[in-house]
């Protein structure tokens, strides 16, 4: 696991050194010499397209410049591939349209596709979602819903000190990416907004996540098929769902999850702590060399668990069970409190049981009292402190 904390870390040092030591002179392109207005009612789109146009094209590295104020954006693809890299630093906020109508059935707000060499840094995200989550509360015929940042097919990326808030879906998306550092991200949408993780992860490879703030209504962070040497430290969860694996194993034709360490993490108050969970459905999908180490739960629902026996609303999975393999997952030094009696619940795959699961201290305590494990299904090895006792 070390190795992949090395691999990451040189990773991070490459991009860093890249995108820092450049000798060319940076081209700068300022948001509102394209005509963008800070009052939060003129659309920039267009302006900030343009921008992104002139910043693309250049053969020298370009920055973007959005100053302080309010900018409001409608739904805006910022498209690559481009002729050199490119930084946006935000110091403003990006506001969506009160209408969460207006962003419509896009599926995201701000979008980059195809962009390699990026680094995107500072400045809020105001999705304005609470009009979203009431149409999927109450109403009818509402769109999917706008993912507020979506990173897609993009190699070498930096996206530092943004904050996120009120998304109408996930805040923030890295789906088929690789070399990625997410740092000092923060995500903030009421616990009972809908749909709204943190940062989710897809098909993606050597992402790194430090030092990030996750406040919201669904997982902190979600980590979908596909996604390998994702590294995970210093973050903090709560409220919200927890660090998900999954949910995986909906589909037959899966590529699994590999090497996903979370270190150094808080959850307070959250529905889960850390979690892997999977559709009792068959499955190629696998999960595979997962780490957990050095984590505080503060009444946390759902400290640890692996629930492989997902089935919404029983459809398309009653008497089926889940076809994705776990194995290699370890739990070291995880403390703190249960906010329910059952502190560890392992729930795997009558098919195929959970292999090489590792306990080492662990101290999990329910109303100040020892809380209890549940155990179906799996195979592996504790040590050092166990409380509660786990019934491997
Ligand atoms: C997972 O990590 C191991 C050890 O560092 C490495 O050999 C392996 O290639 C990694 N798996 C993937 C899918 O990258
Ligand atoms: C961008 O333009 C605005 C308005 O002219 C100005 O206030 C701001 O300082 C500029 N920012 C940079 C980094 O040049
Ligand atoms: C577990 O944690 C509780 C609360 O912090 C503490 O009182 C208790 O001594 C710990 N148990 C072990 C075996 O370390
Ligand atoms: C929890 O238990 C410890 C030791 O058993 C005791 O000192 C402490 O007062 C208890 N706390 C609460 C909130 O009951
Ligand atoms: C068991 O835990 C102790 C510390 O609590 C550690 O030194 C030792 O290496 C562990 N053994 C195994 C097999 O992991």
């Amino acid at each position: 696991m070390a190795a992949i904390v090395s691999i990451n870390l040189y990773i991070l040092l490459c991009i860093t050194l890249f995108v820092s030591s450049h000798a060319t002179p940076t081209s700068k392109y300022n948001v509102t010499a394209f005509g963008a207005k800070p009052d939060g009612k003129f659309d920039s789109t267009g302006p900030f397209i343009k921008a992104w146009q002139s910043a693309c094209t250049s053969p020298n590295p370009a920055t973007i410049y959005v100053p302080k104020g309010r900018f409001l954006l409608n739904a805006i693809n910022f498209r690559g591939p481009c002729k050199s890299q490119i930084t946006v630093l935000i110091a403003g906020t990006l506001v969506a349209p009160q209408d969460y109508r207006a962003l419509g059935n896009s599926g995201f707000w701000i979008l980059f596709n195809h962009v390699d060499n990026l680094v995107v840094s500072g400045g809020y995200l105001d999705a304005k979602g609470a009009g979203f989550w009431d149409c999927r509360r109450y109403g009818k015929s509402c769109p999917v819903g706008a993912r507020s940042i979506t990173f897609n097919s993009v190699n070498n990326l930096v996206v530092s000190g943004i904050t996120s808030i009120n998304s109408q879906h996930s805040h923030v998306v890295i789906n088929t990416c690789n070399n990625v550092l997410l740092k000092n991200v923060r995500a903030i949408a009421p616990a009972k907004s809908p749909n709204t993780d943190g940062i989710h992860v897809e098909r993606s490879n050597g992402v790194t996540i430090i030092g990030c703030t996750l406040q919201t209504g669904d997982d902190c962070i979600s980590i979908a098929d596909a996604t390998f040497n994702l590294f995970i430290s210093h973050i903090k969860c709560g409220p919200g769902h927890g660090v998900s694996i999954g949910s995986l194993g909906k589909e037959m034709e899966e590529k699994g999850v590999e090497n996903v360490t979370v270190t150094n993490a808080i959850f307070t108050g959250s529905d889960n702590g850390v979690r892997i969970k999977s559709w009792a459905r068959p499955s190629k999908g696998f999960v595979r060399n997962i780490l957990f180490q050095n984590i505080i739960m503060n009444n946390v629902e759902n400290p640890i668990i692996i629930d492989q026996n997902y089935c919404p609303h029983k459809l398309g999975c009653p008497g089926q069970t889940s076809g994705i393999k776990i194995s290699g997952v370890t739990y070291n030094n995880i403390q703190g409190t249960s906010a329910t009696p059952e502190a560890i619940t392992f729930d795997c795959s009558p098919s195929y049981p959970c292999e090489g699961i590792k306990l080492q201290d662990i101290n999990l305590t329910y109303n100040n009292e020892t809380a209890t494990s549940t155990c179906k299904n799996i195979g592996g090895t504790i040590n050092g402190t166990l409380v509660p006792e786990i019934c491997l």
